[in-house]
């Protein structure tokens, strides 16, 4: 349904997107997972004929995005980052405005508003002025004008972000009503969103593709390792934190070791085990054999950054390319 091919997008100096190929097929819901300044942005403004690639070939249900533009746009519905409301307008009144602009036919728009006002609950508010409605229901009546042509393709950039946690779960909900109907991507960079929300992931950092994947194995890749926080009192210097770092990248398991802090006598180093590995109990038993005092020892969760580096730096082999694309 959706086919990128080496796109690049430049903005004067600045590489963007940066020479990315992937595939989505009809009815999937795919994450587009990254960092803020990733080209999550860029890339969905160039899939919706905002922006033009600088290189590469983009399609969407085999029209290119150059090329066609009219034939792709009316198959896409696009939730922006900032949706673009008008403020003096009633609910109702906007939809119908956005209908018309893509082409409803006059018959057709009462019902078809009817139906994205029920579908996105926004039919309580259906003749509030949108300047007075709370950021969730600007955000559902964003969606709402997204899906009011009934577009084949959704792309949805952020669509929780500045959400309640109630909001976001009914928009989450929302989405996943949506998906079947229609080939859905929407951009995150919070992990669990992808997890509830998606099938399929891809990654994208500092325009750059670091992997493509189902949610399935890209969670099990994640909860196969851990990261602790561990503190050691360092009273007069000692030990140093490089003794400390050195020794604790000896104990088996462990993937890395950095040092988060080394302050008022206290080292705080953040170790992370390789996939499927314990590691607290061997980590504790090395502190105290070196005759250093242990202050503190805890898991932390990996963060998405922990887990873009070990996706970018160790496994940019495993990259699982579509089919037809080369590496
Ligand atoms: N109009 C523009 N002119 C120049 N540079 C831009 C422009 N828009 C984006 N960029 C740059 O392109 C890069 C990618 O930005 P983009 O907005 O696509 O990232 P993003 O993944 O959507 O980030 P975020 O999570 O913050 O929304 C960034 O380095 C950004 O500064
Ligand atoms: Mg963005």
């Amino acid at each position: 349904m959706i086919k990128v091919e080496g796109l690049t997008k430049r903005y004067a100096r600045t590489v963007a997107v940066d020479d990315i190929s992937f595939e989505v097929e009809k009815g999937q819901i795919v994450g587009f997972l990254g960092p803020n300044g990733a080209g999550k942005t860029t890339t969905m403004r160039v899939l919706t004929c905002f922006l033009p690639p600088t290189t590469g070939k983009v399609t969407v249900a085999g029209f290119d995005v150059q090329e066609n533009p009219m034939e792709v746009k009316k198959r896409i519905g696009y939730l922006p980052e900032s949706p673009p409301l008008y403020p003096e307008m009633e609910v109702i009144e906007y939809l119908r405005f956005v209908g018309k602009l893509k082409g409803i036919p006059s018959t057709e728009l009462r019902s078809r508003v009817d139906e994205v006002t029920e579908r996105c609950a926004v039919a309580d508010v259906r003749t509030r002025l949108i300047s007075k409605l709370s950021k969730g229901y600007r955000q559902r009546v964003g969606l709402a004008q997204a899906i009011i042509h009934n577009p084949d393709v959704l792309i949805l950039d952020e669509p929780t972000s500045g959400l309640d946690p109630k909001q976001i779960i009914e928009t989450r909900e929302l989405i996943r009503s949506l998906a079947g109907d229609h080939t859905i991507i929407l951009s995150t960079h919070i992990l669990s969103e992808v997890e509830h929300s998606c099938e399929r992931v891809i990654i994208i950092s500092q325009g750059k593709l670091a992997a493509i994947d189902s949610v399935a194995n890209l969670t099990n890749r994640l909860r196969g390792s851990e990261a602790v926080a561990l503190e050691v009192e360092a009273s007069s210097g000692r030990p140093s934190p490089a003794d400390v770092q050195q020794r604790l990248g000896t104990v088996s398991g462990v993937r890395s070791v950095s040092l988060k802090d080394s302050r008022n006598g206290r080292l705080v180093f953040e170790v992370e085990s390789l996939q499927g590995r314990q590691i607290r109990s061997d980590l504790a038993r090395t502190v105290v054999n070196a005759g250093w005092n242990l202050n503190e020892l805890r898991s932390v969760g990996l963060s998405l950054e922990d887990i873009f580096l070990q996706l970018t730096a160790a496994e940019q082999k495993d990259v699982e390319q579509p089919e037809g694309v080369q590496a």
